[in-house]
This record gives C-alpha cells, sequence and structure tokens, in this order.
C-alpha cells in the first residue's frame, strides 16, 4: 500500500457491513491487511463469499479470511462461525493447491460448532416447503446449524476429540433431525455411521487446527498486535436487528463480536461501517428503496450486483440514509466507507432516502415491525448526477463537484466523515480521507 494511502484506525478494528451484506468489506479488508498481525471471523458460515484472484486463479473463500494470501498474517474462525467441514477442507486444499499456507497460519475455535450434511438437507427441504414465503436462504445448513447450538444439541469441534462422545451425540441428534427429515419433509435420511466415518477422516485435519480463539486473542492484544474482526453478511441481515425473519441466522452487529470470539467490546479501537453508494440485497424481505425500474436494472448490471455464493442476482435501489443511521447506532460506528461510487456515475439525478412515509406519518426511524417497513414509502432527496467517470480516482478533489456534495451530502446526514470512497474493484481504486476523529 503507497504511504499516502494509510489510514490510522488503532489497533483493534471491526469491519462491519452497513446495509444487507455485499457492501465490499472484502476489498477493504485486503487494503488494510498489510498492516495487520490477525484477522478473525466471529459469525456466520460458508453462507459469505469472497472472491480473491491470485496470480491469475480465482478462488471464492467463503470460511478462510482472505487474510490467508499474506504470510504474516494469523487468522481466526471465533465460536460464532458455524464451520461445514466439507467446504473448510476444499477451501484449504484449494489454496494449498496455489502454494499457500494455510495450516499453520490458521486456528479455529474448540468452540464453533459443525455444520453437517443434515443441516444443509434441513435447510433445503424447509425453503423447498415455505414456496413463495422463502426466506431464499443460500441453503447452505446456517440456519439449522445456529438452531441446534441455541438448542444445546449441537457438535463443537472439540467434541471430535472424543469419539464415543461424538457418535452417542451424532445418534441422538440424527434421531430428531431424521424423523422431521423422513416424516415432515418426506425426504432421504442421513445416515449416521456414514457420517461418523466421515467425520473420523475429516477430525485428522480439523483437530490439529484447534486452539482457543479468546485465549490466543487475548495474547495478541497484551503484545499490542493490531487484530482485525471481519463481519460476514451485513447489519439489516442481523438475526436481532435485522428485517426477521429475513435475515441469517447469527449476530451480524458489532455486539457479535465479543460473542463470536470472546474479544470483550471495550478492546475495539475503530468499527468501520462498509456501505454501497446505493442499496442491495439479495434473497427475501423488505427494501424501502428497492428500484424494479431500468434505474435498478442499471445499477445492477455497471455494479456486477450477482452473489458471489449463489450467483442469484441481488435487488438494487437507491441509498438508505435512515436505515444507514441505524446500522451506525447498532454498531457504534466510529469511520465509514463508501463503495462502488463509480457505479452511479451515469445517472442525471441520484437519490437518498432520508425518510419514509407510513400512513400518512413521515417517520426518520425504521419502524419496529417488517410488515411496516414493507409498506413504507421511501421519501427522496435528489442530488444531482455528475455524467463523468468518476472509476479508480484517488484523491477527493479530483472527483466531479456533483459526486464531492453527493458525498458531503451523506456525510451532513449521518453525521460523521467518510473515512475511505471505493471508486473501483482494486485496491488502488480508492480515495482515503485521514479521518478527523
Ligand atoms: P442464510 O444465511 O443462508 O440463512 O440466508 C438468510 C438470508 O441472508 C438470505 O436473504 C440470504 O440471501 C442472506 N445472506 C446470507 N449470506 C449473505 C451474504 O454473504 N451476502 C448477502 N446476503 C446474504
Amino acid at each position: 500500500m503507497r504511504e499516502e494511502s494509510k489510514i490510522n484506525l488503532g489497533k483493534n478494528i471491526a469491519i462491519l457491513g452497513a446495509q444487507w451484506g455485499d457492501e465490499g468489506k472484502g476489498k477493504i479488508v485486503d487494503m488494510l491487511t498489510p498492516d495487520l498481525d490477525a484477522v478473525v471471523r466471529f459469525q456466520g458460515g460458508h453462507n459469505a463469499g469472497h472472491t480473491l484472484v491470485v496470480d491469475g486463479k480465482k478462488t471464492v473463500l467463503r470460511l478462510i479470511p482472505s487474510g490467508i494470501l499474506h504470510p504474516h498474517v494469523q487468522c481466526y474462525l471465533g465460536n460464532g462461525v458455524v464451520l461445514s467441514p466439507d467446504a473448510f477442507l476444499s477451501e484449504v486444499a484449494e489454496l494449498e493447491q496455489q502454494g499457500i499456507d494455510v495450516r499453520h497460519r490458521l486456528k479455529l475455535s474448540h468452540a464453533l460448532h459443525l455444520l453437517l450434511p443434515y443441516h444443509i438437507a434441513l435447510d433445503q427441504a424447509r425453503e423447498l416447503k415455505l414456496g413463495h414465503a422463502a426466506i431464499g436462504t443460500t441453503k447452505r445448513g446456517i440456519g439449522p446449524a445456529y438452531e441446534d447450538k441455541a438448542a444445546r444439541r449441537g457438535i463443537r469441534l472439540a467434541d471430535l476429540a472424543d469419539l464415543d462422545g461424538l457418535q452417542q451425540r451424532l445418534k441422538t441428534v440424527l434421531d430428531y433431525h431424521n424423523f422431521v427429515l423422513t416424516q415432515y419433509h418426506q425426504t432421504s435420511a442421513i445416515d449416521v455411521d456414514e457420517l461418523f466415518d466421515v467425520l473420523l477422516a475429516q477430525r485428522e485435519a480439523l483437530l490439529p487446527l484447534m486452539t482457543d480463539v479468546t485465549a490466543d486473542l487475548q495474547v495478541l492484544a497484551s503484545q499490542g498486535k493490531h487484530i482485525l474482526f471481519e463481519g460476514a453478511q451485513g447489519s439489516f441481515l442481523d438475526v436481532d436487528h435485522g428485517t426477521y425473519p429475513y435475515v441469517t441466522s447469527s449476530n451480524t452487529t458489532a455486539g457479535g463480536i465479543a460473542c463470536g470470539s470472546g474479544f470483550g467490546p471495550l478492546m475495539m479501537d475503530t468499527v468501520m461501517g462498509i456501505m454501497k453508494a446505493y442499496t442491495t440485497r439479495v434473497g427475501s424481505g423488505p427494501f424501502p428503496t428497492e428500484l424494479t425500474d431500468d434505474i435498478g436494472a442499471t445499477i445492477a448490471k455497471r455494479g456486477h450486483e450477482f452473489g458471489s455464493v449463489t450467483g442469484r442476482p441481488r435487488r438494487c435501489g437507491w441509498f438508505d440514509a435512515v436505515a444507514m443511521k441505524r446500522a451506525m447506532f447498532l454498531n457504534s460506528m466510529n469511520a465509514l466507507c463508501l463503495t462502488k461510487l463509480d457505479v452511479l456515475d451515469p445517472f442525471t439525478e441520484i437519490g437518498i432516502c432520508t425518510a419514509y412515509q407510513l400512513d400518512g406519518k413521515t417517520l426518520d426511524y425504521l419502524p419496529h415491525s417488517t410488515a411496516e417497513l414493507a409498506r413504507v414509502q421511501p421519501v427522496y432527496e435528489f442530488m444531482p448526477g455528475w455524467g463523468s467517470d468518476t472509476f479508480g480516482i484517488t484523491r477527493f478533489d479530483a472527483l466531479p463537484s456533483a459526486a464531492r456534495q453527493f458525498i458531503e451530502r451523506l456525510e451532513t446526514l449521518l453525521g460523521l466523515t467518510i473515512d475511505m470512497i471505493s471508486t473501483g474493484p482494486g485496491r488502488e481504486h480508492t480515495i482515503v480521507r485521514q479521518s478527523t476523529r
């Protein structure tokens, strides 16, 4: 990273999605990685997706933090992650084929929950049964894995060390889930002995990576190391604070860091919210600023808005400052990064949602019910477009004046300076404005 593009965010940094996911967190994490000692994932599973290009070869990482590409960085998956051994080991194999040392630089929490084939079968069967009311999950088994965790019948990584106990637990959990799979969903049962044999082989690769992540982070923190917590999905997909039930099943917001890694909340120096210059969402659920017209289609096309895990088209719409203010409070965001500014280049005017109308009332906050959020009408402020190319611009003062005005208007509405602005997919396509904090 060039010296002048460095940004000082302190020692312990969280990078979180401020909208419905896919905000471009991966690029920002990549940019910050040269100055880091460790990267930690604390929630989610292989529903997340981050595409990397290493020596011209494309790799989609779902579980392993992209920090793995930087030999000096230690990577961790905290207790809040749900780990599919199949997905994880195939990612490890793919990276190792490219000559990347994964096994010495990646540690897994002893307390993380395993996401097993019955979770995937349940997720798929349920979505099918819901029909039009489906949540639009990634069908990766995320919800059922977190359900088992909360129901205290989950299997954790450390359970792989006790074979007798594991066999018994698997039998109990499959007695329960196979009944649901066969009797309620009329689909195939999962064979307990077959799964046990698979886990027996997989544990040889998994157990050597096991650690007490919290204890490791405590050591790193005491040594003054730089640690980044990489969020997956976005604030409004949070199981508690998102647009329930159209959410993922983990806490994607800042509170999830402490719960999902054991790193206490007062240790954090910076919580940076990543937000697109517009909004997208994939899957079902309310989306007040959604544009189903040509403008939405143009944003989708220019922004390549297709899911990196499922390939599904993303829904697109204007920037929602009402939702964003909520996300900032929810997460204690004290730094902001605006991504994909260049996608808005061709528009003659650009919308910013500053309030909602609901039943004749103007709201400057999110209604508490998802059903009400689905009924709100956005109130827009339209800013003049800039109609010229901002792709790859690296200095704020080199942006067209209308683009600067758009950003400054967002800063006024949000009450915080925007420290970083992304103008293209490459690391170099970034404007860094040192924070005034
Ligand atoms: P699940 O996480 O597979 O259970 O899916 C629940 C909801 O979260 C669905 O609307 C998904 O589209 C959405 N979702 C899950 N992971 C991501 C992601 O990485 N980016 C954006 N949306 C996601």
